[in-house]
């Protein structure tokens, strides 16, 4: 076939294709790195990761992070805290040890296959477990401690639920 013609096929079909059918939602889970949380008996605790949803309606990268008094529970727990892009939230889904936890995730995007403006958002939700030596702990300062995500290495999030929201 000629290349030219082969090119004009190749436009035909690309109009003939709705774009909101270009970009569908994936569903591939987000991925959370660089894990840091510092406690220091002098200091509030505090908690960080970045994370990145791959999904190609949104391809977003965030800072995540909070604190909270030394020795206490005080992270949010059942709520979310917003990460440096506020459509991205996280959560302590489940807390063991510093040796084993779980972060909750949710993440509002526009998806225009849902709905027309302004019913064309959906919220995604996931959890990424962190066990099985994934974070190892080290002395701090006078008492402290301190716990690092392994080098270069990611902890997915599954999406667990999907819903769509004004
Ligand atoms: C996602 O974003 C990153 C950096 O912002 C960029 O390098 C990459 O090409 C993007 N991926 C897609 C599939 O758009
Ligand atoms: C400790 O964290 C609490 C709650 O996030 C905050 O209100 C307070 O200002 C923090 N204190 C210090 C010294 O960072
Ligand atoms: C992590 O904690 C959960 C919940 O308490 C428990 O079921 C699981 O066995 C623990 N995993 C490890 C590797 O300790
Ligand atoms: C924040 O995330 C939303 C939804 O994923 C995206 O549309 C927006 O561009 C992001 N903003 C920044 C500053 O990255």
């Amino acid at each position: 076939m000629h290349i030219s013609l082969l090119l004009s096929l190749l436009h035909a079909l690309a109009l003939a294709l709705p774009s909101g059918l270009s970009t569908h939602f994936s569903g591939d889970p987000l991925t959370l790195a660089n894990l840091l949380l510092v406690r220091e008996p002098t200091a509030n605790a505090t908690l960080s990761f970045s994370i990145h949803d791959p999904d190609p309606l949104t391809n977003a990268t965030a800072l995540c992070s909070g604190a909270w008094r030394y020795g206490s529970k005080a992270w949010p727990s059942g709520s979310y805290w917003s990460c440096s892009n506020a459509s991205i939230g996280w959560n302590m889904a489940s807390w063991t040890s510093w040796g084993n936890f779980s972060i909750g995730v949710e993440h509002a995007f526009q998806d225009s296959s849902v709905g027309k403006p302004p019913y064309d958002h959906v919220v995604t939700f996931g959890t990424a477990v962190y066990d099985g030596g994934l974070v190892t702990c080290g002395p701090r300062g006078e008492g402290g401690e301190v716990c690092i995500q392994r080098g270069g290495s990611v902890v997915l999030a599954p999406i667990t639920r999907v819903i769509s929201k004004r």
